[in-house]
């Protein structure tokens, strides 16, 4: 199996980072981790009345597949936990050695291609408007049954933005070495051949 080699996907909600890293994955053979999912599934402990930075140390693979963690009171709940230095740190180590196994391992989140993973050999910030990421956002919640208005969703993307790039630790910002993806007008397609493209540049060095 072939040594460690890091791609760090980071950006704001509803980009298209989740969509970009699995398909990246299943590209080069590497594994995912969807990290949003471990702030989720804080945040979801944090609703249940649980002190987060407890639950936050005592993360099991059992709270990742717990409950809905997709639901936008969850996910206001993540970035409320994800501002917490004491919540990140007890997550760093686990999301470092993922990020080191061996045959390659594709991350996506906030914070990894500059606080987690800064020497990660291929690092793209993926991005896209507010009110594209809230429509895609607003489409996904509506498709799984969820009752939400439009405004609703833009007000919520707009609230977690600032509060994600607002915060004193590892705020949301690109690296100064990431490759900027922006798929405001992308198809899902050409946003995933542009960002395999740019990460085969990097392997190849
Ligand atoms: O990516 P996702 O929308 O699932 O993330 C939920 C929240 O978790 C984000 O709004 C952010 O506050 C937090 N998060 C973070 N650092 C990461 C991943 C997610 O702060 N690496």
């Amino acid at each position: 199996m072939p040594g460690p080699f890091t791609i760090a996907i980071d950006g704001p909600a509803a980009a298209g980072k989740g969509t970009i890293s699995r398909a990246v994955a299943a590209h080069f053979g590497f594994a995912h981790l969807d990290t949003g999912l471990l702030y989720r599934a804080v945040g979801a402990r944090m609703l249940l009345g649980q002190d987060p930075a407890e639950a936050a140390l005592g993360l099991t693979a059992e709270d990742m597949e717990t409950g809905d963690l997709r639901s936008p009171e969850v996910a206001q709940a993540a970035s409320r936990v994800a501002v917490m230095p004491e919540v990140r740190d007890a997550l760093v180590d686990f999301q470092r050695s993922f990020a080191r196994r061996a045959g390659g391992a594709v991350l996506d989140g906030r914070d990894i291609g500059t606080v987690i993973c800064p020497r990660a050999e291929a690092k793209l910030f993926v991005t896209a408007s507010a009110e594209v990421r809230a429509r895609r956002r607003y489409e996904e919640l509506v498709a799984s049954g969820a009752d939400v208005s439009p405004e609703q969703v833009l007000a919520d993307v707009r609230e977690r933005d600032a509060r994600d790039r607002d915060r004193a630790t590892a705020p949301l910002k690109p690296a100064a070495d990431a490759i900027e993806i922006d798929t405001s007008d992308m198809s899902v397609e050409a946003a995933v051949a542009a960002a395999i493209e740019a990460i085969s540049k990097r392997r190849l060095g």
